[in-house]
């Protein structure tokens, strides 16, 4: 087993890594605190793995919230559901939640723990790929509004991460490819060694070799620890792990919560991105076709947006993106593999390019 520590003073945590984690009961130990247990999972979830997730709770009494499957429920009706199970039950200041699924329970759970009674804890048991490398880790919870993705939340750091890698044996292939996206993500925006690595490693971890697979995850959740350690709330060097969400969370509402997994979005994201910053001048055409065969050839993901997205669409969507300020839309982008930045002066011109290219993207 392998321990990162997410160091943020009286609020710091530790993130367990590791096989057969879920039988580990003594490492939850120090984090549960004296109250009851709620465990809030979905009916995906929940029917693979709440009967040994409960059993890492010997000593408690243990509920547990079985929410729909889905994107498309990770709204305010799921939090609401949520209080009137707690409330209904009494449940007190001393309850801890615990997120059992992917990211999608792991923010909804988050931002019920934020909220109830004015904050109690909880802790993160992420099941998919990409909770594991990054939504369980950093405290940003939250749920989606009609109007836009993740417009509802709050920042609330868990008490521990536990990330079981054998969850991952049952994740379906698009997944696994769709939280490689965000993995992908940290290489192109921060550690361009690491690019290197997943591009040089791609089938192995493709084929969700273990030993890479935990490689990944670990160095992942190392550079996402040390990026939270600096800016908890994202005043700064933060928004740098937004790369390709400004463009992807714009196709992930326009599209209809669901339709596109949101690591899929991001892979298109990274891809528009790249475009931009290779028509800004900042990096060399033969560095944005790299990003994108890498994407596309050595992992399979879909790396071109819908055609049915206006610039309309995007521009109106993207305003409401939580970098926007002052009316204008700050993008991450790419001065190389490996470093990023964010700029709210792109000339529309360009943008508009980006948003149009379809097939012609990276080329
Ligand atoms: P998800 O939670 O919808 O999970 C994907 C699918 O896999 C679901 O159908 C789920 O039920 C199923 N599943 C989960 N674990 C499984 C397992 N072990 N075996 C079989 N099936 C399993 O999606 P996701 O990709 O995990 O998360 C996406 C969400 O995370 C988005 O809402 C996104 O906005 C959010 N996100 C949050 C942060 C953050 O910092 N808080 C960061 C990135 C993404
Ligand atoms: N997923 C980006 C962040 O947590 O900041």
């Amino acid at each position: 087993m392998i321990t990162v520590d997410v160091e943020l003073g009286e609020r710091s945590y530790p993130i367990f890594i590791g096989q057969n984690l879920l039988n580990k009961a003594e490492l939850l130990a120090p984090y549960i605190g004296k109250g009851r247990v709620v465990i809030v999972s979905n009916d995906v979830v929940a029917p693979l793995y709440m009967n040994k997730a409960r059993q890492l709770f010997p000593l408690q009494d243990v509920t547990q919230i079985v929410l729909p499957d889905g994107e498309a429920h990770k709204d305010l009706d799921a939090i609401s559901h949520i209080y009137s199970i707690l409330l209904a039950g009494k449940f007190d200041r001393n309850t801890l939640l615990v997120a059992l699924g992917g990211g999608v329970v792991g923010d909804i759970t988050g931002f019920a723990a934020a909220t109830y009674l004015r904050g109690i804890n909880f802790i993160q048991v992420p099941t998919t790929l990409l909770a594991q490398v990054d939504s369980s880790v950093g405290g940003k919870t939250g749920v989606n509004h009609p109007l836009g993705k993740n417009m509802i939340g709050a920042f609330y750091q868990p008490r521990c991460v536990l990330a079981d890698t054998d969850v991952l044996s049952t994740l379906p292939q698009r997944e696994v490819k769709a939280g490689l996206a965000e993995v992908l993500k940290y290489g192109l925006v921060y550690d361009a060694k690491f690019f290197d690595w997943l591009a040089a490693n791609s089938r192995g971890i493709g084929e969700s070799d273990s030993v890479l697979l935990s490689q990944t995850i670990r160095t992942c959740c190392e550079i996402k620890a040390e990026v939270v350690a600096k800016d908890e709330k994202e005043s700064g060097v933060r928004a740098l792990l937004n790369l390709g969400h400004t463009f992807g969370h714009a196709i992930e509402t326009a599209s209809g919560y669901g339709n596109w997994l949101h690591g899929e979005t991001v892979a298109m994201g990274l891809v528009m991105a790249a475009d931009l910053s290779r028509r800004l001048g900042w990096i060399d055409i033969e560095v944005a076709r790299r990003i994108r065969a890498v994407l596309e050839e050595n992992f399979g993901m879909p790396v071109l947006p819908p055609a049915d997205v206006s610039v309309e669409q995007y521009l109106d969507l993207m305003l409401s993106d939580k970098k926007a300020e002052s009316g204008k839309i700050r993008f991450v982008l790419l001065k190389a593999i490996g470093e990023g930045v964010v700029d709210g002066d792109i000339e529309l011109s360009l943008l508009e390019s980006t948003l149009t290219a379809g097939e012609n993207l990276c080329k």
